[in-house]
């Protein structure tokens, strides 16, 4: 049932709000301000032994993974980073005790991660789980974990599970941290600011029909860049995969900074820029990088919090607290890839070549 949706992957793009509503739900703890999450299995004496932090996942999940290991490093300053799975497995990894290793899942059957889980726990490890799918195989397998609770997924490329993961890892982040160092006052404004997500995104999907007049702008293009720093980068990249599946339009995201070391020589106006420019540190980092791209006449559309002057286009998004402003600005490029899609003609739930779960090797 689409509920008067055309598909469901704009069903579940506007689900959104009350997915991440769910993912808070009874977790939060404001008496010490951070979270409760019953089933991580991991005591404090324990998450204060973790010397490092690695996330396995593929395609989207594995981009959430990497928005989760920047979470997991501000907020708790742990060494984190996120990893495709199959790249993983087949590297003969080093496997060390003091890592706390994460297996990041919307159904929890994809082969590659389970066969990573298995050989990981093979090993000694301790592997956690970032799922959706309740009892699903991954979960079973793991020591533990956080369910993501997005609730089912129909579209074959996931939008609210990919969201919703984000703000697991960073319940995850803030429950760490909060065992670590991360402050009473840091934690409340984390807290703060998870709270604050649901109202505002709503508020990013109230500006659907511009996004739309966007994509029927940009629809032409053979291929885009997606470019962003730091925080911005993995929302680039999921960003890229997105309008890849579902348009069939070829896209690729490279970190800002790495323009000028290649990619730069493709910049001319058939070949627009997406860029992610938050309002934080970066901002005129960001904006030098903008700059590049106008000289060689590239066009570009900004997601970010005010206006770019450099841009042809500006989505602007409601901010946030800076460790959560990613979760935010990936939204309205949801939107973007489903009107690019629409625009095209394309069979947006069900993707050429793309199946749900990829349980094979
Ligand atoms: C992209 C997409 C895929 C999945 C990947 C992992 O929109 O849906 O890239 O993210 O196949 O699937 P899960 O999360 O079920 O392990």
């Amino acid at each position: 049932d689409m509920g008067g949706h055309d598909t469901y992957m704009h069903k579940e793009i506007s689900e959104q709000p009350d997915a991440v509503d769910r993912v808070l739900r009874g977790r939060i703890d404001d008496r010490f301000s951070t979270v409760h999450l019953g089933g991580l299995n991991l005591d404090a004496r324990e998450a204060r032994g973790i010397r490092r932090v690695k996330i396995l996942g593929c395609g989207t999940s594995y981009h959430a993974g990497l928005i989760g290991a920047g979470l997991i490093e501000s907020l708790a300053r742990i060494p984190a980073d996120s990893e495709p799975a199959s790249e993983f497995r087949y590297r003969n990894p080093v496997v060390d005790p003091d890592t706390l290793y994460i297996a990041v899942s919307q159904s929890g059957e994809t082969y590659d991660v389970l066969a990573a889980v298995q050989e990981l726990k093979r090993k000694g490890a301790r592997v956690l789980g970032v799922v959706n799918v309740v009892g699903s195989a991954i979960a079973r397998e793991t020591d533990g974990g956080v369910y993501v609770h997005a609730g089912p997924e129909v579209c074959v490329v996931s939008t609210k599970c990919f969201t919703n993961t984000v703000v697991a890892f960073a319940l995850l982040a803030l429950h760490l941290g909060r065992i670590r160092d991360l402050s009473v006052a840091d934690g409340k404004r984390i807290i703060e600011g998870l709270r604050r997500l649901p109202s505002q995104i709503s508020e990013v999907l109230e500006s659907e029909d511009e996004i739309k007049k966007l994509a029927a702008e940009y629809a032409d293009a053979k291929s885009m860049m997606f470019i962003g720093r730091v925080r911005g980068y993995p929302v680039a990249l999921e960003a890229s995969l997105k309008l890849k599946e579902i348009s069939y339009i070829h896209a690729e995201a490279y970190p800002a900074s790495e323009l000028k070391h290649g990619p730069l020589a493709l910049i001319e106006p058939a070949l627009p820029t997406v860029a992610i420019v938050p309002d934080d540190e970066l901002l005129e980092k960001n904006r030098a990088a903008l700059e590049e791209i106008k000289a060689r006449s590239g066009r570009i559309l900004a997601v970010a919090h005010q206006e770019q002057e450099k841009a042809d286009h500006t989505i602007l998004v409601p901010k946030n607290e800076d460790e959560l402003d990613p979760i935010l600005m990936g939204i309205p490029l949801q939107l973007l890839a489903y009107h690019t899609a629409l625009a095209l003609g394309r069979d947006i739930d069900k993707p050429r070549n793309l199946a749900k779960s990829v349980t094979v090797e």
